[in-house]
């Protein structure tokens, strides 16, 4: 039974990643434009934490079209070495336009099993939930960094981005005439995404100097980000399932959905968190 059970969900973990890389693969394009208003300025704030030094070697994990890593090749300049990690193809392809640093290296690949190691700094952006086992994924990242090295993993906070989902949720619905999809499995991220429980779980993972920074952040809804926090993120995933002629009718019910409830500001705060690799 309990070997059953465990293949199960090794199954289930194997349907969830290939569902993530298959939204982030249809969500590359539009990422991007998504970029100057979201991802841009919350890698910004990160990069400016995990404060790459010129000369270092730093992992970007989950690194999509490089909001994160390309600031950080920058930062470490020509002898530095930046590895950038992502398992979406087009994002890496996304990634490999906007960027010809030479420091900068970009891979297509799972980085839960990414070998390397002695990284001055190991970093992600709002990657680390994505992962099948959020712990073990998080641990392998911690394991690539040398003894010293700073780790810098940035997450959601709370409630942050959760409200465009629930609309998009809705309007799908209503267009494809089916149930309000459940509320998803409770995750380790719903039990972690506040200061507070984010700094313990990172204590837990053996780091020393563990420190979290709320980055306080609200996206302004035009109709042309709201709609573009769905095609250009995870959410994308969802629209999959809509035939194809009816995503017009989700984008206008979804922005109505949006106006009827005055939701006008989307929360996106996210939280920095570092610490030391101990030995
Ligand atoms: C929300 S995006 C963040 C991208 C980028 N760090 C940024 O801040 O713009 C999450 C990214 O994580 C990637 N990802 C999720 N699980 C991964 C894994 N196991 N290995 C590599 N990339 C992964 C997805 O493909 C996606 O590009």
């Amino acid at each position: 039974m309990i070997v059953a059970r465990e293949r199960n969900e090794e199954f289930m973990a194997e349907d969830r990643q290939t569902e993530i890389r298959g939204a982030f693969d249809a969500a590359a394009a539009d990422f991007t434009a998504l970029g100057r208003h979201l991802w841009g300025p919350i890698a910004t704030r990160a990069v400016a934490v995990a404060d790459p030094k010129p000369g270092e070697r730093v992992l970007d994990a989950c690194c999509g079209t490089g909001a994160s890593a390309i600031p950080a090749a920058e930062l470490v300049g020509p002898n530095g070495h930046v590895d950038a990690v992502d398992m979406s193809g087009p994002m890496v392809d996304g990634l490999r336009r906007l960027s010809d640093l030479p420091q900068l290296h970009t891979h297509h690949a799972d980085v839960t099993t990414w070998q390397a190691e002695s990284y001055d700094v190991v970093q992600s952006a709002l990657g680390i939930f994505f992962f099948p086992d959020m712990t073990a994924g998080t641990d392998h990242l911690i394991s690539l960094a040398r003894p010293g090295g700073r780790v810098v993993f940035t997450i959601w906070r709370g409630e942050s981005m959760v409200a465009a989902g629930r609309h998009l949720g809705l309007a799908i619905a209503e267009v494809t005439n089916t149930p309000v999809p459940a509320p998803r499995p409770e995750h380790l991220i719903d039990r972690i995404n506040q200061a507070d429980t984010y700094a313990e779980w990172l204590t837990e993972r053996g780091l020393a100097d563990v420190d979290v920074t709320v980055h306080e952040m609200t996206l302004t809804m035009t109709p042309e980000v709201a709609w573009l926090v769905i095609v250009g993120s995870g959410f994308r995933g969802a629209l999959t399932k809509v035939p194809a002629d009816a995503v017009e009718a989700v984008r206008t019910t979804y922005l109505t959905s949006l106006r009827d409830a005055g939701l006008t500001e989307l929360d996106a705060t996210t939280l920095i968190g570092t610490g030391r690799r101990v030995a």
